[in-house]
């Protein structure tokens, strides 16, 4: 993809100067409303990139999915586009002063193909659908495909990622950590209520939108339950999987035994919280394998002046045996949570003034 300077209309440049682009010119989604800007993330089968286009009613089909993954080389076919014929942005109305900013995903169908993922684009959205209306979720407001790509139009989150803010800070206070935290643990709530299991959670996959409100991103590797099953206890079902997340946040049953349910996001949620005060994970040590060592033997040491009643709460949340684990009620009933609210006002709240802890 070419990093371009200014804004550029994805039907006069090419985007992927390695392949032909191929708009077709009755294509189903109005690919032309959108005007392309920088690149503000890659990942290792996407890239995102900001757009502008308008702020019209955008829909997105509430089909699961239809990309459909056991038929992978139909993804290649621009005549099966990724959403019904409601689902594309409305160019209706003019470019006006009111067009938002977008995060574009846009996936390259041929490496999708080559790597056999097809079918995590496919989760990716379907549980993107599921999410629309959770506020700790960046919003899909559209989805379309080319010849050449799959194009996730998703929420702008201008301020970062939560990486970011804590490699500023160098760790955040006790008074931000909880905000975060807490933002973070509603939005699991809302996930494994509706029967998705993230299980990717570390702090380069919680974004921050335009009023520094927590946004979990990256589905792409999310297990989903039949929806008609879904609830926090079929949250509990064991998902097995041969995914193994990122080593400083993943459960030792996933590493022992390839399968994991709900307790996987409260693991990870744990490890990040942790990290917030403490400025690096848990489990973090000199590779790879001496981390997942570390997993597996659940040892962890808290640097001087960590406080006592996170203490507390995340020895409770950090335990081998998934059973043993609190759950996401019980840890909103935590201690650490005392003086935080967790209704709806949670969304409104802005956070506290950023800085490091000090104990
Ligand atoms: N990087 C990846 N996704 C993003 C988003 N939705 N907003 C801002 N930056 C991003």
């Amino acid at each position: 993809l070419t990093a371009t300077s200014g804004f550029v209309n994805l039907d006069r440049e090419n985007i992927t100067p390695s392949v032909t682009p191929h708009i077709q010119p009755h294509a189903t989604p109005r690919l032309h409303d959108l005007t392309f800007g920088r690149v503000v993330g890659r990942g290792a089968y996407s890239t995102v990139v900001l757009a502008t286009g308008p702020s019209s009613e955008l829909k997105v089909s509430s089909k699961a999915s239809s990309i459909p993954s056991s038929k992978a080389s139909s993804l290649l076919s621009s005549e099966k586009p990724l959403s019904s014929e409601k689902s594309r942005l409305s160019s209706d109305k003019p470019r006006s002063a009111s067009d938002l900013s977008y995060a574009v995903k846009i996936i390259n169908k041929r490496f999708l193909l080559r790597e056999r993922k097809a079918k995590y684009a496919a989760l990716e959205k379907a549980a993107l659908v599921r999410l629309r209306d959770c506020p700790g979720v960046v919003r899909l407001h559209a989805t379309f495909q080319d010849r050449e790509s799959l194009y996730f139009v998703l929420e702008y989150a201008p301020h970062g990622d939560l990486l970011a803010l804590l490699r500023r800070h160098g760790s955040l206070s006790r008074a931000v950590t909880c905000h975060y935290a807490a933002q973070l643990l509603s939005a699991i709530g809302a996930l494994h209520s509706v029967g998705v299991i993230h299980r990717d959670i570390k702090p380069e996959n919680v974004l921050l939108d335009s009023h520094y409100r927590a946004k979990l991103t990256d589905f792409g590797t999310a297990a989903l339950l039949p929806q008609t099953h879904s609830n926090l206890e079929q949250v509990s079902r064991h998902v097995t999987t041969s995914f193994v997340g990122t080593a400083e946040y993943v459960p030792p049953e996933l590493l022992a035994a390839g399968h994991a349910d709900g307790t996987c996001d409260l693991w990870a949620w744990a490890c990040v919280v942790f990290q917030l005060i403490a400025g690096r994970p848990p489990f973090q040590a000199r590779n790879e394998f001496l981390t997942f060592q570390n997993v597996m033997a659940v040892r962890y040491t808290y640097p001087p002046g960590f406080p006592s009643d996170l203490k507390d709460l995340l020895r409770r949340v950090l335990r081998h045996e998934p059973r043993q684990r609190l759950l996401q009620p019980q840890i909103t009933q935590h201690q650490f949570f005392a003086h935080t609210d967790f209704s709806e006002a949670l969304w409104d709240k802005p956070p506290p003034p950023f800085g490091p802890y000090e104990s």
